[in-house]
């Protein structure tokens, strides 16, 4: 079948920008996490994901192997799969063969992401119709009439849900119960807690991978921005904070600091700081309480013998 393609999500220039200055000129200056996905950005976080300190990928493909069939009888077959973040569509593709899916709905920013992985996917498997949907989810969403209602099943891997505080983390997931019936479910990757040297390794690897992820943000800044931050000024800052229960990414200022752009400038003291992430870590029953928050019941908890990542199965309430 040949795909379908919805772009829903168009992106407003002027408010990306006012949402940019209003960070660096907060007392303590931030940027969103989003910022950092321009082309060479989403390169860089595909390296990060080859690295050996970033467990989470190769832990969470462990679960799905060691449990293919607990997670497939929880699952059911011939169901309506909803993949958000899908990008290159690869880890829910995977489960194809297993789950025989109806529909599959892969969900991202924008559909060029998934016009190639879908177009694929469709020769590959005739049988199962395939949607592209370009959404912002963690803002809005509103499925296209044609993805099916029948059986549902929300991926959501991958530990993304870490990059949003609860405040925003409820409201998303409230966003998917409501898109989903009492048959309906969602299967998501949660990082947990673990000792702080591998966290923190995790975030900081030796080869500085992650250190270029965090600093190329300034490059994608002084484009959208036209600022002219310069990469030298800045060193990648990651550390586990045990209270809040997150890793936090910052950006350091090695000396002092004046970034200007047209109508604005930011003066930064030297070892001043711009947060630019967050990645909650969770304990099982944390897990589940945030989840409950938002109308989700855990039906089942896989997790590897390490304890290190969990890949739960909830049901709406
Ligand atoms: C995308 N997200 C789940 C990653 C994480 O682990 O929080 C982003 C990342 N940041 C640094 N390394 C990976």
């Amino acid at each position: 079948m040949t795909p379908q393609f919805f772009q829903q999500y168009e992106e407003n220039t002027a408010a990306v920008i006012a949402e940019l200055k209003t960070g660096l000129l907060a007392s303590d200056a931030q940027i969103a996490p989003k910022f950092f996905y321009d082309l060479l950005g989403s390169r860089l976080f595909a390296a990060i994901t080859a690295l050996p300190e970033y467990y989470p990928p190769r832990v969470e493909a462990e679960i799905f192997v060691n449990y293919s069939k607990e997670i497939a009888q929880a699952l059911g077959t011939h169901a309506t799969l909803i993949d958000l973040g899908a990008g290159n569509c690869e880890k829910v593709a995977r489960l194809f063969p297993i789950l025989q899916p109806a529909q599959y709905v892969a969900v991202d920013i924008s559909v060029d992401f998934l016009r190639d992985a879908l177009e694929h996917l469709g020769r590959q498997y005739p049988d199962t119709a395939m949607l592209g949907v370009g959404a912002d989810f963690s803002t809005q969403l509103d499925l296209p009439a044609d993805v099916s209602d029948k059986r549902r099943t929300f991926f959501y891997l991958g530990s993304s849900i870490g990059n949003f505080s609860a405040a925003e983390a409820v409201p998303l997931l409230e966003r998917l119960r409501r898109n989903m019936g009492a048959e309906d479910g969602l299967l998501i990757g949660m990082d947990l807690v673990k000792p702080i040297a591998t966290l923190e390794a995790a975030y900081d690897d030796a080869l500085g991978v992650t250190a270029a992820f965090n600093r190329n943000v300034l490059l994608h800044i002084n484009r959208i921005l036209g600022s002219d931050f310069r990469l030298e000024d800045w060193r990648h800052i990651a550390q586990f904070n045990t209270q809040a229960s997150r890793i936090e990414m910052h950006l350091e200022a090695l000396r002092e600091v004046r970034v200007t752009w047209p109508g604005g400038e930011r003066h930064f003291a030297a070892h001043e700081r711009m947060h630019t992430e967050n990645s909650y870590k969770y304990t099982p029953e944390s897990a589940r309480a945030l989840l409950q928050q938002a109308g989700l019941v855990v039906q089942q908890l896989w997790t590897d013998p390490m304890g290190y990542f969990a890949l739960i199965y909830a049901t709406p309430v």
